[in-house]
């Protein structure tokens, strides 16, 4: 079995920073999930398709090629990092990725990579489900406003202009979602180490993290 690290939490928890960081020291591929998600929900909704269409988004599937370079997300040859992570797909994202089908065929494409990399993976479900033999699990958290408070710097630093209070209300609507779909949500899985971030700066966490995997 290939090298693997599960890295999950709710939205702004640091999960794809971290995960970025230490997928350049160990030298593991670092595969972002919720872009992925996103990347099918940014398709969907240039195409005009609801989440209701689950035969739609079978067949948008199965006609997607997705693939990270670089820690860049590609989707039919167009790199979509940036445009993934706009509040249009963020607003969308939840309900897309909370219908079955999706989550099995993104589930099948990101155990693919895994089989054939080393990999560090973010998302949600990753060490209860699609890595559930991960060597390394770890549950990322932090409080909603600590959160949003670093989506809203993230954007700002962008050059987006957001409302503080609209992010922390779609965290806040997210995170009900995504913990209480009934296909795989969000959760932490039994043997996962959790690391509260509210308080520590990201060389903390990632410091956190590496002395257990050093350990
Ligand atoms: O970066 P952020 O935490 O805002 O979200 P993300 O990791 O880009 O994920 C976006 C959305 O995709 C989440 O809110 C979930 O609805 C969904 N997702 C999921 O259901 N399962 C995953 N493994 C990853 C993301």
């Amino acid at each position: 079995m290939n090298k693997n690290i599960a890295i999950d939490g709710p939205a702004g928890s640091g999960k794809s920073t971290i995960a970025k960081i230490i997928g350049e020291r160990l030298n593991l591929m670092y595969i972002n999930t919720g872009a992925m998600y996103r990347a099918i929900t940014l398709k969907a909704l240039r195409e005009n398709i609801s989440y209701t269409s689950v035969d739609k988004l079978e067949k948008l599937i199965e006609g997607t090629e997705l693939y990270f370079e670089d820690d860049q997300l590609f989707m039919d040859g167009e790199n979509i990092s940036q445009e993934i992570i706009l509040p249009e797909t963020s607003n969308n994202v939840s309900n897309y990725a909370a219908v079955p089908k999706v989550r099995r065929m993104l589930v099948k494409k990101m155990q693919d990579m895994a089989k054939k990399f080393d990999v560090i993976m973010d998302g949600r479900d990753i060490g209860t489900v699609v890595l559930k033999d991960a060597e390394f699990k770890f549950f990322l958290s932090a409080s909603a406003e600590e959160r949003a408070n670093r989506r809203f710097n993230e954007y700002k630093n962008n050059g987006v202009e957001v409302d503080y209070n609209e992010l922390l209300e779609d965290i806040k609507r997210r995170d009900h979602i995504d913990s209480t779909r009934e296909t795989d949500p969000l959760a932490k899985a039994d043997d996962a180490i959790e690391i509260d971030s509210t308080k520590l700066t990201i060389d903390e966490v990632v410091e956190k993290i590496m002395n257990y995997v050093n350990k």
